[in-house]
């Protein structure tokens, strides 16, 4: 079979944990890590500051036009602490395309297939540049199919959204958001994400399933590496 061996894909709902099982699975095995939602990120921060409403489907070549012509280049190294190195147009961007309103606007813009190839084709080409773990919500099932191990990371809503606010509170800058609200925002995320026509999120039919619920990163971490060694079949 075509099974590329260099290849790890990790996907799931947001705030599953997934960034940080990819990174750490990345450093453990010396591969490149590559954070797929922070090219749909990056493309919708480009959309936001030219002015552009995401969701408005008379916009739609616009943002096209956006995504296709914007340079978004990530940084790749493990060891880099979260957030990763994000740049667009040269600059970087990587502490403001964490915010809530852009994850929104990166969901919203990914809806769209021309969209999807573009940024597909990026990741893609930075796979091809060797070994990697990718994380995102269709690595499995369309943007690297041949990955030989498949993880599909999950948690409960509630567990989701308690990291996501870990997470939002330790970027500087941030307004603070309550529970709630991030717990709403994930919810409809969720579904934008699992209900559109373009490579909907859902674990490919030869992805294991993590449920990181209760769990440390820890025991997590060490669950992934034993399913890549079996995988793998050497250890
Ligand atoms: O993983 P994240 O929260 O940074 O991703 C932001 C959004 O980008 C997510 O809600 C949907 C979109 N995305 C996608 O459609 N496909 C991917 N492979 C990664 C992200």
């Amino acid at each position: 079979t075509g099974c590329r061996r260099e290849w790890i894909a990790v996907d799931g709902p947001a705030g599953a944990g997934k960034s940080s099982l990819a990174r750490a699975l990345a450093k453990a095995l010396g591969y490149r890590y590559i954070d797929t939602g922070a090219t749909y990120r990056a493309a919708a921060l480009a959309v936001l500051q030219a002015g552009v409403h995401p969701g408005d489907p008379a916009s739609r070549s616009r943002i096209v036009d956006i995504v296709r012509r914007v340079r978004i280049r990530l940084g790749t190294d493990p060891r880099v602490d979260l957030p990763s190195r994000v740049f667009l147009d040269g600059r970087d961007v990587s502490t403001s395309i964490r915010s809530l309103e852009v994850g929104q606007a990166a969901s919203t813009i990914a809806t769209i297939p021309e969209v999807r190839r573009v940024l597909a084709e990026l990741q893609r080409r930075m796979a091809e540049e060797g070994p990697c773990v990718m994380d995102g919500r269709d690595i499995g099932t369309v943007v690297l199919k041949e990955a030989c191990v498949k993880l599909y990371v999950t948690a409960s809503l509630e567990e989701r959204a308690r990291r996501r606010a870990k997470e939002l509170q330790e970027i500087e800058g941030q307004v603070p958001v309550s529970l709630e609200e991030i717990e709403e925002q994930l919810a409809m995320r969720d579904q934008q994400d699992a209900t559109r026509q373009d490579a909907p999120l859902r674990a490919a039919e030869d992805a294991v399933t993590l449920d990181t619920t209760g769990q440390t990163p820890g025991e997590v971490l060490e669950r992934a590496l034993a399913i890549c060694r079996e995988c793998l079949g050497d250890g």
